[in-house]
């Protein structure tokens, strides 16, 4: 499909898929579900439930709360993951694959982020199930940081590709590898040198905001995400890299909604709400930087060519205001409110539906 030329108003692209994202469970499952599928077509979905989601029982159980939330006449398919631990199943894991259950794995190193804390200690002791998910085909998805306390949280991504990352693809070199989430130009070069079996999702917010955001003239919770976001030059990289047309790169939003009352906290969590304005802040980040003709490729294209499914058939349209669009309002969900991502600068576009 060829894009609209940016001298128009309109936008339309197939269906878009987010390959990252979290929708929780219970409340916030119904809440933040219809968001996403009111505008895109599938989304990976994370398996980092309390308890996580580990095997292909509980992914089918997952899969079908999901289903629930999504709203009757919504096109949209979940596409689910297990979460890797030291005792997981190698069988029950490539048979909840081949049956076309699950899509992909997902490594959270222990401690790394949210629920992670049945993550991988050491990545020995899973080798025998990544060997098994490479001669099956099956992707692995890494939360890229590592979590010794000696590393710095900025260096974590650079430190991950060089211990943990890059010996694994050494090993176990027909295993295809998905860097979530990536935030660093050094995460970005690696996937850029490192063929067709490795790619990185790239979220919204990394794309908007760096570490002076969160830090600069009083603490904004709202922006803190993990992996944190870094210094400005490594912003550039991740724009760079979005709108280059590569196609390694792509969107995972890593949407991961927190009630505003545990971000608001003495200790407040990781991860920040983009479902609802992602493709609007994406279109103007895309038409900053010239590229709109490049937005179907990174939204449409390069993940569905990535995990070898057709690109979506529906379409959604984007519409240019002139009148910058207002930041969506807080949603009220059963428990508290839920705050959107706020991009901080005007966005101009919109979903149209
Ligand atoms: O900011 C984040 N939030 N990063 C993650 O890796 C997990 C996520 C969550 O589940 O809240
Ligand atoms: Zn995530």
């Amino acid at each position: 499909m060829t894009p609209t030329p940016t001298s128009t108003k309109t936008l339309t692209l197939p269906r878009p898929d987010d390959w990252h994202l979290h929708l929780r469970d219970g409340d916030m499952l119904d809440v933040v579900t219809p968001e996403t599928a009111a505008q895109f077509g599938r989304a990976l979905i994370m398996p980092n439930l309390v308890p996580p989601v580990v095997s292909g029982a509980e992914a089918e159980a997952y899969r079908s709360r999901i289903m629930a939330a999504v709203p009757v006449g919504l096109d949209f398919t979940p596409m689910m993951t297990l979460y890797l631990t030291e005792t997981t199943d190698a069988d029950d894991l490539v048979a909840a694959a081949q049956s076309g259950l699950v899509t992909a794995v997902k490594l959270y190193p222990a401690g790394a982020t949210t629920n992670s804390a049945s993550g991988v200690r050491d990545i020995d002791k899973v080798m025998p199930v990544l060997e098994a998910m490479a001669d099956a085909g099956v992707p692995l998805c890494v939360h890229g940081e590592v979590t010794d306390p000696q590393v710095d949280i900025f260096d974590r991504e650079a430190v991950f590709i060089e211990r943990v990352l890059d010996p694994v693809r050494r090993r176990i070199p027909r295993l295809r590898v998905v860097m979530e989430h990536v935030t660093t130009s050094d995460g970005i070069d690696y996937v850029r040198d490192g063929g067709p079996d490795i790619a990185a999702t790239i979220t919204t917010h990394h794309l908007f905001i760096n570490r002076n955001h969160i830090l600069a003239g009083g603490i904004r919770p709202h922006y803190y995400c993990l992996p944190v976001a870094k210094r400005e030059t490594h912003r550039i990289a991740l724009v760079e890299a979005a709108t280059s047309g590569l196609p390694g790169f792509f969107l995972g939003t890593d949407s991961a909604p927190h009630l505003d009352s545990a971000k608001l906290a003495e200790c407040g969590c990781a991860g920040i709400y983009t479902a609802p304005n992602t493709l609007a802040c994406l279109a103007q980040m895309f038409e900053q930087h010239d590229a709109l003709a490049k937005l179907e490729g990174f939204v449409s294209g390069h993940g569905a060519a990535f995990y070898g499914v057709p690109v979506n058939a529906g379409t959604v349209m984007l519409e240019r205001v002139d009148t910058p669009q207002p930041v969506p309002a807080p949603r009220s969900t059963p428990e508290g409110m839920l705050t959107v991502f706020d991009p901080g600068v005007p966005i101009h576009w919109r979903v149209r539906t």
